[in-house]
């Protein structure tokens, strides 16, 4: 679903300094597939997601998204497909602030301008997933760093996506939480969603049918 060929990603900073955070990184993700990436920090695995999910254009190499070409398609083209396919959970939740939870979760639908009324339904129906039913219309400032999550969580899944793309989504949350968020990516996952996952949790890493492994923006080993 998802073919990573060659990747290169420098970040410049200031004029004269370069970080490669990804490096020659070549993978291929299939539909249906549950990946966790793991490594240590800076090792490159928030930006391996921005590549999947579109977020950012390589510097180097291609990316392809169902067999389609896509590092130089237009922004608007890149845009779209990650507002139909693509439910992403960043690293830190980026919640607006002035929207309840019901309504940062009906963003994504919202912003593209494709809301409908049974989003809000099904909106309802993911924050009640995540534990979040009975603070619907609480602002963030009125949520916990795990409550914060769990929205994110439900507002990732809104548009029904085909891969979820998951930074550190049990980050910040107890260990019950942390079950509730991994059994709803197991049941997506069983439905024949892609899911891809960074974390630092070897054992939730361990549930994934495949590990990616980062070592200095290279891929180190695989399981
Ligand atoms: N926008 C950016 N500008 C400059 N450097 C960046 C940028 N984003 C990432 N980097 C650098 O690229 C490298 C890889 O960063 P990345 O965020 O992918 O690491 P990570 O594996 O997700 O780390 P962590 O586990 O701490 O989240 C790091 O050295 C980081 O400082
Ligand atoms: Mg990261």
């Amino acid at each position: 679903m998802i073919v990573l060929e060659n990747i290169c990603k420098t970040y410049r900073i200031g004029r004269e300094r370069k970080v490669h955070a990804l490096s020659d990184v070549s993978e291929t993700i299939g539909a249906g597939e549950f990946v966790a990436v793991v490594g240590p920090s800076g090792s490159g695995k928030s930006t391996f997601l921005a590549m999947a999910g579109l977020l950012e254009r390589p510097t180097e190499g291609i990316v392809r998204f169902d067999g389609k070409d896509v590092t130089d398609l237009r922004d608007t083209e890149r845009t779209r497909i990650r507002a139909e396919r693509c439910g992403f959970i960043f690293q830190f939740p980026s919640l607006i602030p002035t929207l309840n939870a019901l309504e940062n979760v009906l963003l994504p639908k919202t912003v593209h301008r494709t809301y409908k009324a049974s989003d809000e339904e099904w909106g309802r129906e993911m924050l009640a997933r995540v534990g979040m039913g009975d603070k619907l219309e609480n602002l963030p400032y009125q949520l916990s760093g795990g409550e914060q999550r769990r929205v994110a969580l439900a507002r990732a899944l809104i548009n029904k996506p085909d891969v979820i793309l998951a930074d550190e989504p049990t980050g910040a949350v107890d260990a019950y939480n942390a079950d509730v968020i991994m059994n709803l990516f197991k049941e997506w996952n069983a439905q024949g969603k892609t899911v891809i996952m960074v974390t630092h949790d070897m054992k939730l890493a361990g549930e994934a049918g495949r590990v990616i492994q980062l070592k200095d923006g290279r891929v180190a080993d695989e399981k």
